[in-house]
């Protein structure tokens, strides 16, 4: 891989149009509302600098503590490359979404559709699910006998997971015999869960998910490395760009010179008047499953019905993801003229990896000849603009972020970026970001209804509650 030039690919947030000065007084955010709030800011800043990589930040700490675990993820990868034509990821949430999300950034779009010789590494695909016409799907087009399946649970005991490895394995076992261990690796907590114990009994290949990250938080920890490096990703460059934003976002409780802590001001800032809409939008295909990852970590994070007094705040705000250009045609229409209720953030990337000219022609038919000699980019990035601009014109809270180039270096930077944006804000909130206890109700629940040992009480409880009548079902 091509030596990366550092002080070439530096992100850029752009937060012009989120002020007064440039979409009016009415909804635009003044640098006294910054002032205003600086108190509150400088005590977020405070609070999860000080905190570092302690508690359930371990994740600031995965740029800089993991020289040891990448050499034995980068060998593995170079074993999986040389001997296996697929790679399965089994996984769900923080779990999966980061996965996804670095593949369709950094590799080719069509990637499992490549002539093996030009892609290099194994065919790719994450089973986030448990429909079961996607695993049997899964099951038609691959050879077991020559996949290898990255088991991903930070807890070993989700269902859907262990749902998905009980399968996995029987297939493999039916077809290798007592092979069948050496086509598993598992990535888990090293400790805690129903999986580790596994790895253990059944000698898995194992990577561990340090114990101060959480599922969301994880994709630069073994989770989201190995499946990485195995893509032929380059792991270290991707670190790089994630260590230089965590400086950046350490350096200052000036939210002008810490460009997390300033995109997460005026996020604070928004939700407090109402904006309770976060459209994340890509104007770029590789990018477009960051914006999944960004739901969840956005969701799932702030979300909460408590602070951490215990006080009902029924905080957080609502993640959309949306692609340009492809949602000019059809969420825009909403973003530029309904409710005055989303902050839209979009992802420009300025300088595309393959660039495809739009040839001369049609020169009787001047409404379509005026695209002709100019580049898809240049379309791309120019309607990016104007939708900028009009959603400017319309008073629309919107920002900027924009990579020079997709690259291991500057997606290391963005990802970073929301998970320091993320805890600053939910600091600001006085919110417990790390925890989910809404994810777990439902968790619980399905346990209970499946009768597993020890939700007994959780059962009783759903068995007591209100039937449904058939008077509010229509056939
Ligand atoms: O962010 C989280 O903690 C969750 O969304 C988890 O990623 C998700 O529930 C999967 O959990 P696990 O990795 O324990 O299987």
């Amino acid at each position: 891989m091509a030596k990366i030039n550092k002080a070439e690919n530096q992100i850029r947030f752009d937060f012009n149009n989120m002020m007064s000065d440039y979409i009016g007084a009415e909804e635009g955010i003044r640098e006294s509302d910054i002032a205003a709030v600086s108190s509150k800011v400088k005590e977020s800043f405070k609070s999860v600098v000080d905190q570092g990589g302690a508690g359930w930040q371990g994740w600031m700490d995965l740029p800089f503590n993991q020289d040891e675990i990448v050499k034995d993820i980068i060998e593995t990868a170079k074993d999986v490359r040389k001997n296996f034509k697929t790679f399965v990821v089994l996984g769900i949430g923080g779990s999966a979404l980061g996965p996804i999300a670095v593949f369709q950034a950094l590799c080719h779009l069509h990637y499992n559709e490549l002539p093996q010789k030009v892609r290099k590494g194994p065919k790719f695909y994450v089973e986030d699910n448990i429909d079961p016409e996607r695993m049997s799907a899964l099951l038609d087009v691959i050879d077991v006998n020559t996949t290898m399946f990255n088991v991903i649970t930070k807890s070993g005991a989700t269902s859907e997971t262990m749902s998905q490895y009980l399968v996995i394995i029987d297939v493999l076992k039916k077809a290798l015999g007592d092979r069948f261990a050496s086509h598993v690796i598992a990535t888990t907590d090293r400790e805690k869960g129903n999986l580790i114990k596994l790895a253990k009994k059944e000698g898995f290949k194992t990577f561990y998910i340090p114990s101060g990250v959480g599922g969301r938080f994880s994709e630069l920890c073994p989770v989201g490395l190995l499946p990485a490096a195995v893509l032929g990703i380059d792991v270290k460059a991707l670190l790089s760009g994630a260590r230089d934003m965590v400086k950046k976002g350490k350096k200052s409780n000036n939210p002008y010179k810490n460009m997390p802590l300033m995109a997460a001001t005026l996020q604070y800032i928004a939700m407090n008047r109402g904006k309770n809409i976060s459209v994340m939008m890509p104007y770029a295909d590789s990018l477009k499953y960051i914006a999944d990852w960004y739901c969840q970590l956005w969701g799932e994070s702030l979300g909460k019905a408590v602070d951490k007094e215990g006080k009902s705040v029924f905080a957080g705000q609502t993640p959309v993801k949306a692609l340009g250009v492809t949602d000019q045609h059809s969420q825009i229409q909403l973003y530029t003229e309904g409710p005055f209720d989303k902050v839209i953030t979009f992802i420009a990337v300025e300088k595309f990896r393959k660039e495809v000219m739009i040839p001369e022609g049609l020169s009787d038919f001047p409404d379509v000849n005026f695209l002709c000699g100019n580049t898809m980019g240049t379309l791309l990035n120019t309607e990016r603009r104007a939708t900028e601009y009009a959603l400017q014109k319309k008073k629309r809270l919107n920002r900027t972020i924009t990579l020079p180039e997709v690259n291991e270096y500057t997606l290391g930077q963005l990802l970073m970026l929301f998970m320091l944006e993320t805890a600053f804000v939910g600091a600001m909130l006085n919110i417990d970001t790390f925890n989910q206890p809404g994810v777990e109700e439902g968790k619980n629940a399905t346990y209970a209804m499946f009768g597993r040992k020890g939700y007994e009480a959780k059962k009783a409880e759903l068995d007591s509650a209100k039937p449904k009548t058939d008077r509010y079902v229509i056939e």
